[in-house]
């Protein structure tokens, strides 16, 4: 999947659109933690691009934002146990199992600020 082509994720749950933090905030090549109607989530800058996912890790909960980011192929490596997520699909790329995904939020970038639905 060529990630940089993405810029609105589809949402598991759309409802309120919350502002995060402001485009200054979040540099390229980082994720940053933010709280958004109760949840913890994750929100990453790759290319200028944004992404939003749920912040604690399936596996056993770190924070996605400690992983690395791997821009080339737009994904977090969690820093704790190295399960590898695509930031676009919340897709757990290095699980076994086809079909194990993390919660995806819709981003956007209104002027300086970035926003996410939850
Ligand atoms: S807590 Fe993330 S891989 Fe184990």
């Amino acid at each position: 999947m060529i990630c940089d082509k993405i810029f609105f994720i589809m949402s598991t749950t759309s409802n309120n659109i919350v502002k995060v933090c402001k485009v200054n905030e979040l540099p390229d090549g980082q994720g940053k933690s933010v709280q958004a109607n109760g949840k913890e989530i994750g929100v990453f800058n790759v290319k200028g691009k944004y992404y939003a996912i749920d912040n604690h890790c399936i596996h056993a909960g770190a924070p996605l934002t400690d992983g690395s980011i791997d821009a080339e192929k737009c994904q977090v490596v969690c820093s704790w146990h190295s399960w590898t997520f695509d930031l676009a699909t919340g897709k757990c790329v290095s699980h076994p199992k086809q079909d194990v995904f993390t919660g995806t939020y819709n981003v956007e970038v209104q002027g300086d600020e970035i926003f996410v639905s939850v």
